[in-house]
């Protein structure tokens, strides 16, 4: 089974053709990175207006890089939330009309979930369950209790940043591009993690709640004084700028791990599932490794937005007899609320 897949959430827009759930072809993912990057974060009705002048070439580039023809393809896959409402309704009303042209079932997925599902695609690995999955991203920070890809409840969320926005905004106080994550994670391997202890909050003995506000002002004090402007970044000399990479990093990893080891105590998970775009940072894929379970990464090529995390996740929706209507309408919230 053939699914093209669309994503429009946040600020990329993107397709892909997958097959079986597993098998992907044609990803392709357009970054609206260079239009936000003055504004240091994502501009919600910039993003809007670019996925209109965006998905259809993607869709175009898609199928042609992919080789599979709109005929061929069985079911449209969309991610109908959670995201920026302006952003989604481009993604879902173009999945709406092709379904609907071509007389093709229309799934509407979870873009967290399919977050978590990332990790299936290329290898169609079986992952053992129950399972803990975590998704850390710019805009999610949260785990969740699969008993397969299908059943998944929430267990623990960020109160205030998301980890992936801590590092965008580290990365602002530090004088660093946008998005941060990728370049402090690259500046954080040349410094030591001890040089400064930034603090972990552990939100109560068994909370798996996280909090990563107070880590960033922490780093906004060390680097600026505690006004907030005695000084600026320029003043750290290039080691200096290291350990607070290291030392930041460490402090967030720090905190991923410990709340997933407290949550595969609470579930009695077997393995642990890693997806979101910090799911990419090095510091943290070596730091899981040291879990007690196995751990699932997605391929570097899907930790961030794509769509073919979406298409894999509708396989299993329609496997199970699962099928959107046409009106289904873009939907801004999670769907996950606290058991
Ligand atoms: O999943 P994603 O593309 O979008 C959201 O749903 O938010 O994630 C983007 C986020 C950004 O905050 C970016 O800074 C972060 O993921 N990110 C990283 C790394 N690569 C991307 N954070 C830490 N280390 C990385 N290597
Ligand atoms: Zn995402």
């Amino acid at each position: 089974m053939q699914i093209l897949g669309i994503e429009s959430t946040c600020d990329e827009t993107a397709a892909a053709v997958v097959a079986d759930g597993v098998a992907v072809r044609g990803n392709v993912v357009a970054s609206q990175i260079d239009l936000h990057q003055r504004y240091r974060g994502v501009v919600p009705e910039i993003a809007s207006r670019t996925h209109i002048e965006n998905i259809l070439p993607v869709l175009r580039e898609s199928l042609a890089t992919s080789g599979v023809n709109l005929a061929d393809v069985d079911a449209v896959a969309v991610a109908y939330r959670p995201g920026l409402i302006g952003s989604l309704l481009i993604g879902v009303t173009a999945a709406k009309t092709l379904a609907w042209a071509l007389g093709k079932p229309l799934m509407g997925v979870d873009h967290v979930q399919a977050h978590l599902y990332s990790v299936r695609l290329e290898t169609g690995v079986d992952v053992p369950m129950p399972a803990v999955g975590l998704v850390c991203s710019g805009g999610h920070t949260a785990l969740y209790r699969l008993q397969d890809f299908l059943d998944v409840q929430l267990i623990g969320a960020t109160i205030d940043d998301a980890v992936g926005e801590a590092y965008d905004k580290v990365a602002a106080i530090l004088g660093l591009g946008y998005p941060g994550g990728p370049i402090i994670d690259r500046l954080a391997a040349l410094g030591d993690g001890n040089a400064i202890h930034f603090p972990r909050s552990r939100m109560g003995r068994d909370s798996l709640d996280f909090s990563f506000s107070g880590l960033k002002t922490s780093v906004l004090y060390h680097v600026r004084g505690f006004k907030g402007r005695e000084r600026d970044a320029s003043s750290l000399s290039p080691q200096q700028l290291h350990d607070v990479c290291a030392s930041f990093q460490a402090a967030c990893v720090d905190v991923l791990i410990e709340k997933i080891k407290r949550a595969l105590k609470q579930t009695h998970g077997r393995a642990v599932i890693i997806g979101g775009g910090v799911s990419a940072n090095r510091g943290l894929r070596q730091a899981a490794q040291k879990l007690p379970v196995q751990v699932f990464f997605p391929p570097l090529a899907y930790c961030t937005d794509n769509a073919a995390m979406s298409a894999g996740l509708a396989y299993l929706h329609l496997r199970a007899g699962q099928q959107s209507s046409l009106d289904i309408d873009a939907i801004p919230f999670s769907q996950f609320v606290r058991a």
